[in-house]
């Protein structure tokens, strides 16, 4: 099937409120599972479905995010005259994952007014949006499912899950039709 979607939009200039303290000074993108912050295994999910025009709206106290995915030559240096190769490697690997641009949000007004943010960057293109606080583990990348059903419909496609109800109040909630 030919790539029907190109872009990727990341919106990733939330408060993070509710990871507080953990998010007070740093991203909630930037949290680590297991060896790598959530944010990077958006970018590799993006990636595994030929999505390679990737957006990130960021804003205020984000710049772990840039520097995550920037080249580290400090590191990569001292990596090198310890002879850590495979650790080189892996840290060199992250910087050319992919051309990744840059949008800021400057105020925290919402996830539509972060999406609203790239639109000129968009176009009139389809695309995908991420959310890098639920990584969603799965053979089929989670959105290679959404844009084959993208492909059925060529409509807005959304993902959702079910949750207990003790947790509905941290979740964007909606009512389907059965
Ligand atoms: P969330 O509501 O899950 O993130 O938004 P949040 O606002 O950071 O979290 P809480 O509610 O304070 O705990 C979903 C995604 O949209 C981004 C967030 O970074 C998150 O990845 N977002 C949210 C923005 O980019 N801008 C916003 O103004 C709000």
């Amino acid at each position: 099937m030919d790539n029907l979607i190109r872009k990727a939009v990341i919106p990733c200039a939330g408060l993070g409120t509710r990871f507080l303290p953990a998010t007070k000074a740093q991203p909630k993108e930037m949290l680590p599972v297991f060896d790598r912050p959530a944010i990077q295994y958006i970018i590799e999910e993006a990636l595994l479905a030929r999505i390679e025009n990737i957006v990130l709206v960021t804003g205020r106290g984000k710049q772990a995010i840039e520097n995550h995915f920037d080249k580290s030559f400090e590191l990569e240096h001292y990596l090198k005259l310890r002879k850590q190769y495979k650790l080189l490697k892996n840290v060199e690997n992250i910087s050319e994952l992919a051309d990744i641009f840059y949008v800021r949000q400057k105020e925290p007004l919402g996830l539509g007014h972060a999406i609203n943010c790239v639109r000129s960057y968009i176009s009139n293109e389809p695309f995908a949006v991420f959310l890098a606080d639920d990584l969603i583990y799965s053979e089929k990348p989670a959105i290679s499912q959404l844009i084959e059903v993208y492909g059925k419909y060529k409509g807005a496609v959304l993902a959702v899950e079910e949750v207990p109800k003790e947790f509905i109040m941290q979740y964007g909630v909606i009512k389907p039709k059965k």
